[in-house]
């Protein structure tokens, strides 16, 4: 079975697909994603919705071969550098912490960001990309590497992009987890009807 046909999950109702193709994956192709896929996929992430429309992100993206891409992997946990380094492009994504137009704290950056990110990776997967979000770095790191300002800025998470390899050309523990079968609380247990 192919890791698309593992990850794919059936659903007890009727869930879009666009929804259910999206997986974090870790085998990335040595193919490159285009500079004009990577604005479509921009443009999709900022008609995502936002606290009084403050688009509250920003994204550092590099392509794997050039120093940003290798300061990106470098602050990278061990667990996740291993595989995220053959990614054809990296990204770390960051909230502002305040609102543009009057400087008071946007307490929805964090939230807003997340949804950002996670149309960006609707849109990837729409065009047969994988992204996979990481929150495994060292922050100290990332902040000193990217100069990033924490007054005004909170980093979110790095995300890895590409298209899908086999998951045989995965180390493990990296290649059980790619061909394992994605699972998910029942509805019930996040849901409440009042
Ligand atoms: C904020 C955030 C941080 C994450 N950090 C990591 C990480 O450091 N390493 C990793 O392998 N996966 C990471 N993930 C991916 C999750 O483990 C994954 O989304 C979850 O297991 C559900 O799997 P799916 O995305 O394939 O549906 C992260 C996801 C999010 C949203």
């Amino acid at each position: 079975m192919t890791s698309i046909e593992q990850k794919t999950p059936d659903t007890t109702h009727n869930v879009a697909p666009f929804i259910t193709k999206r997986w974090s994956a870790r085998a990335f192709a040595d193919q490159a994603i285009s500079e004009e896929t990577m604005a479509t996929l921009f443009e999709a992430t900022s008609w995502s919705a936002s606290s009084m429309n403050e688009q509250p992100w920003k994204f550092l993206y590099a392509y794997k071969g050039s120093e940003a891409f290798d300061r990106m992997a470098a602050c990278l946990m061990d667990g996740n550098r291993v595989w995220a380094q053959n990614a054809p492009v990296m990204v770390l994504s960051l909230a502002r912490k305040t609102f543009d137009r009057n400087g008071a704290t946007n307490r929805h950056a964090m939230h807003d960001l997340g949804a950002a990110n996670t149309t960006l990776l609707l849109q990837a997967a729409e065009l047969d990309i994988y992204g996979h979000m990481m929150g495994g770095f060292f922050m100290d790191k990332a902040v000193e590497a990217f100069e990033v300002d924490t007054e005004a800025w909170e980093i979110g998470c790095f995300i890895a992009l590409g298209y899908l390899d086999d998951a045989e050309t995965l180390e493990e523990p990296f290649k059980s987890r790619e061909l394992a079968p994605r699972t998910r609380k029942s509805i019930s247990e996040f849901t409440q009807k009042l």
